[in-house]
């Protein structure tokens, strides 16, 4: 299969990266989800730990992905979608990169705030993108919470609308973005 896009159909770097951060963003939300729950501790703090690291890989992944797209052709949508379909593809697949690049940001802020040093799986030791400040760790974290959830409902959509044209309208839109498929 082609590293790069084509106009009808996504290069295998397109599709790895695609899956990679769909993977992470799951692995992120158990990892975050699950340090909310603990007390304060040991535990929490290497469960927060991992959840950074994985964050910032994320943050990185996403800056390649942004960079590939610009550098490649990207595939057209069906000539059948209507136009407040393209529109809402549109919004969804913008709203989700945003959300890929605002919410490592957020979270690296806001340990910032409280000062927790960001460290990349302690191999990398990342710099304070803000000085200690309580008041904006508390605005930054309830930040991050209202983001992350805001990426899970448009993930949401953004799945349903993938496996629709899949099963419903049966066009290639889901093939396209998957290894070892055939597109017509
Ligand atoms: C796409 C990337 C990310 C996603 C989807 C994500 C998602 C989440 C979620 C779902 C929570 C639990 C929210 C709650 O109930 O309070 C959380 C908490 C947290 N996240 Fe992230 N996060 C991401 C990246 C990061 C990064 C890069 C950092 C830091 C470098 C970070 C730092 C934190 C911290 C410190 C908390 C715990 C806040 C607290 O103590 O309540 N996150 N994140
Ligand atoms: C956290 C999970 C996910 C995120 C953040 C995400 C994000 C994105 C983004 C930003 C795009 C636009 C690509 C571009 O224009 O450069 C995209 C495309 C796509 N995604 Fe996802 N996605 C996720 C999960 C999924 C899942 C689970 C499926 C399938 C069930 C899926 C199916 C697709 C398909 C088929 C496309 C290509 C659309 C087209 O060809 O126009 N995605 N995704």
């Amino acid at each position: 299969m082609p590293l790069r896009n084509t106009s009808t159909r996504w290069g295998s770097v397109a599709q790895a990266l695609h899956w990679i951060i769909a993977a992470l963003i799951i692995v992120q939300f158990v990892l975050g989800l699950v340090a909310d729950e603990l007390p304060l501790g040991l535990q929490k703090l290497a469960m927060l730990a991992r959840h950074k690291s994985v964050g910032i890989t994320i943050l990185g992944l996403a800056v390649i992905r942004l960079a590939w797209r610009l550098a490649n052709p990207v595939p057209e949508l069906p000539s059948t979608m209507r136009p407040y379909e393209r529109f809402l593809a549109h919004v969804t697949h913008g709203a989700m990169y945003l959300l890929l690049f605002a919410l490592p940001l957020t979270g690296w802020m806001m340990s910032s705030a409280r000062n927790f040093p960001v460290s990349w799986f302690n191999l990398v030791q990342l710099p304070d993108l803000v000085g200690p400040d309580e008041a904006l760790y508390e605005t930054l974290n309830q930040t991050h919470e209202i983001l992350a959830w805001t990426l899970a409902a448009v993930v949401v959509l953004h799945v349903a609308a993938a496996l629709k044209h899949h099963f419903v309208v049966k066009d290639d839109v889901l093939r396209r973005m998957l290894p070892f498929t055939q597109t017509r």
